[in-house]
């Protein structure tokens, strides 16, 4: 059911010819990055050296992986592309629209019950179509995979923008919107600009309270969210070495904070061992048969500043744990310095909840280390003063834990067991002590802490943190608890103190399970019969969108975005992931968490037409029943998070011809384009400053659209005045026939026909 050996054999035994020519042709040394995205050209061995951040270049994935919330509109669109069977091994997983609640057994028969119409209708399109299906409960998707799919020097792509955590064993695995996914399980070949690199050397080794996760929330405090933007992170060094391969993986998965296309490790013991855990040695072997192409070339670690565009050292040693936030993940602070910091900004110091697990953090190792925690507490009778969450990331971690009584031991401090699912991570938490107006504080271990992102609460403030740490911190009921420093008084009014964490990489009687979750599709699907009802308000069929075309004249502001605005903002989670089947009733959330630059209230926008304000979808929807195109401006990064196509389709459904901004996130630009919309950059980006609110827009040369050429737009402010504004775009000729066509699905389709 599992990985493919021979699909694996054949990745590696063409790589040492494939990289041996990408180096000739390059000239120089090459990354790990390189060996894989060379070994993986669609077209075979390289013939040329691609220019880091420019050249769009063809990839063949080995594999993709799709979750349940963005796999819905994927296989809408896979079905209305004329296959019968994907083309690459493809996995579904049902672990995002399971709600927290009151515990694993109780949330997950609520989910099969309120979902099964989707989780229904995800399976029967994976039997028909050849796709590998994993249950809700089985697990989250990041997790599975690193558990089943993910091997050293393979490339990935997967519906969700955490796929990158499959970098923790050695790949390059990367999140695409659901359109590019199609793209693959069509048989076609993925497109990415070459990515630049990032070089990131460990040197030491983690000690003490310091963890993997604290490798992450430093390179994010140095990088920014959107330093990685472009960029494949590379992580070497012996710092590397020493750390454990689902400490690579946390560390992977949280490179989608810092905005980068993917976080890599080359091929080391610790994957060997991991592989070998889980019941891969036979990948482990072939691994070891190419161990030196698994890795970057000794010449690039040893002079990494002339092989890499950047290049950040951290040192073990002496890195300290941080706590990340709240409402951004790149906020870092090093624990023990958070209560002035706190107080400054008038951040609640007592702390509600402690949560862990989720992808980023449900490794055994990850377990062990927080139970560790946990245990003293009990044991030092010191009662915990925050209530607890594990969300365990998948059914054989859960299980392997519950064996070796590390989930009893959170269960003795009261903590409530969620499904092996996404839960609070993504919103989909019924949180028993509601905190409406008043401001509250969460620690927890998952990666991203964008406002609302947990309980849907703006006034809910999360701190990211290592498992561990986020234990100390929850016992500890306080921000600004120092467990390396600070002590507690138990329920004996004795003076206590945390001993440091320990931990236990791998489980020493082997992980196991019992029911996996997981569902082999027939070997022919064609039988299978697709039902979706057309009065449901949770799936829909698609129609294409017709082209926008080349005329865009008297276009109306829609919205000026101030400040962040993230996929979230754009297409809002929790509640509303109900609704990522359907593409009309998702629409109502479209762009409603994003601040209107005039005014500065959400979902709080202008009609020009009848001058009254209302919400961005009702406004929308005015404007498209009026046969008036409108547009969208953006700050900088816009559309940072997820890779939620549905970004970019909602507006598209509703109207929107352009976004323009000062910069994109990667995937959502992508997004835009894949959708046949355009994705435009303001040239000076100060003409953000131009836009007024009763903007009207014309596209002068437009018919003129190529690679590279700048467009221009006038605008037409209400007093009459006009200033014409230069925009950027990054379209290459085959986007550019995506626009024209209306979508890259309709063009797929067109190519099928023909
Ligand atoms: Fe799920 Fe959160 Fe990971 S939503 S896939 S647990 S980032």
């Amino acid at each position: 059911m599992a990985f493919d050996i021979d699909m694996i054999k054949e990745v590696y035994n063409q790589m040492a010819e494939r990289v041996d020519a990408a180096r000739d042709v390059v000239g120089k040394p090459l990354t790990l990055s390189e060996k894989i995205l060379y070994n993986h050209l669609w077209d075979g061995k390289a013939t040329k050296a691609f220019t880091r951040g420019k050249d769009y270049v063809n990839f063949a994935p080995d594999r993709i992986a799709c979750q349940d919330a963005t796999a819905q509109m994927a296989l809408l669109q896979f079905m209305q592309a004329g296959k019968t069977q994907v083309a690459v091994p493809t996995t579904v997983h049902c672990d995002h629209l399971i709600q927290a609640k009151q515990g694993a057994e109780i949330d997950l028969k609520r989910a099969n019950d309120v979902s099964s119409e989707v989780f229904d209708f995800l399976a029967s399109v994976s039997n028909k179509y050849g796709i590998g299906f994993w249950k809700p409960g089985a697990g989250i998707i990041h997790q599975v995979v690193l558990e089943n799919y993910a091997f050293p020097g393979g490339m990935m792509i997967g519906t969700d923008s955490h796929t990158v955590n499959a970098g923790g064993l050695g790949m390059v695995a990367i999140g695409v919107g659901g359109a590019d996914a199609v793209d693959v399980m069509a048989g076609m070949a993925w497109e990415l600009k070459f990515p630049k690199l990032i070089g990131v050397k460990l040197t030491g080794k983690l000690n003490g309270w310091t963890s993997s996760k604290d490798v992450i929330l430093k390179v994010a405090g140095i990088l920014t969210v959107k330093g990685g933007t472009g960029a494949i992170v590379e992580y070497f060094g012996e710092g590397a070495n020493n750390l454990s391969c689902t400490g690579k993986g946390t560390i992977c998965n949280m490179g989608a904070e810092i905005g980068a296309t993917t976080s890599t490790f080359g091929y080391d013991d610790s994957m060997e061992r991991y592989l070998r855990a889980t019941d891969r040695s036979d990948i482990a072997d072939e691994a070891n048969k190419i161990r030196e192409y698994l890795t970057g070339d000794a010449e690039v670690y040893a002079n990494p500043e002339k092989h890499f565009d950047q290049v950040i050292e951290i040192n073990l040693d002496t890195l300290r744990p941080h706590l990340n936030g709240p409402f951004t993940p790149d906020l870092a602070t090093p624990v023990g310095e958070l209560g002035p910091k706190a107080k400054e900004n008038g951040w609640p110091l007592k702390v509600d909840w402690g949560l862990i697990g989720s992808c980023t953090n449900s490794s055994y190792e990850d377990l062990t280390r927080a139970a560790s925690i946990a245990k003293q507490a009990v044991d030092k009778n010191i009662k915990a003063k925050s209530d607890f969450g594990i969300n365990p990331g998948s059914e054989q971690i859960r299980f392997t834990a519950e064996r070796d009584g590390i989930l009893k031991v959170f269960e003795d401090l009261d903590a409530t067991i969620f499904t092996n699912a996404c839960g609070p991570c993504i919103g989909q938490w019924d949180r028993s002590d509601k905190k409406g107006d008043e401001k509250n504080t969460i620690v927890h271990s998952f990666n991203r802490n964008f406002s609302k992102r947990a309980d849907g609460n703006p006034n809910t403030h999360a701190f990211v943190g290592s498992p561990e740490m986020v234990a100390a911190i929850a016992i500890s009921g306080r921000l600004d608890f120092d467990p390396m420093n600070d002590t507690l008084i138990n329920e004996n009014g004795e003076e206590v103190k945390l001993d440091e964490p320990k931990g236990i990489e791998l489980p020493p009687l082997g992980f196991d399970v019992i029911e996996t979750g997981y569902v082999e599709p027939l070997k022919d699907g064609t039988g299978v019969n697709i039902v979706v009802s057309p009065t449901s308000e949770r799936l829909q069929l698609l129609t294409p969108f017709e082209p926008i075309g080349t005329e865009i004249k008297g276009a109306k502001l829609l919205i000026k975005a101030f400040g962040k605005c993230t996929t979230d903002h754009i297409s809002m989670a929790g509640p509303w992931l109900r609704y990522r089947g359907h593409l009309d009733n998702i629409s109502n959330n479209c762009l409603i968490g994003a601040v209107n630059a005039f005014g500065k209230k959400t979902n709080f926008i202008k009609n020009q037409l009848t001058g009254e304000f209302g919400g961005v979808p009702d406004v929308a929807r005015e404007y498209k029943a009026a046969g008036i195109k409108t547009l969208v401006v953006g700050d900088h990064n816009y559309g940072e998070g997820s890779s939620r196509e549905h970004a970019a389709m909602e507006p598209r459904h509703l109207g929107v011809a352009a976004v323009i901004v000062k910069s994109f996130a990667r995937i959502h630009e992508t997004n835009l384009k894949k959708q046949g919309m355009l994705g435009l950059t303001f040239a000076i980006e100060a003409d953000y400053d131009l836009i007024l609110e009763d903007d009207t827009f014309n596209f002068l040369d437009l018919n003129e659209f190529a690679p590279d050429k700048t467009l221009t737009i006038e605008l037409v402010h209400a007093d009459g005045s006009k200033d014409t504004i230069k925009v950027n775009h990054t379209y290459n000729q085959a986007q550019i026939d995506w626009y024209k066509e209306g979508s890259a699905l309709n063009l797929i389709k067109k190519q099928n026909v023909s």
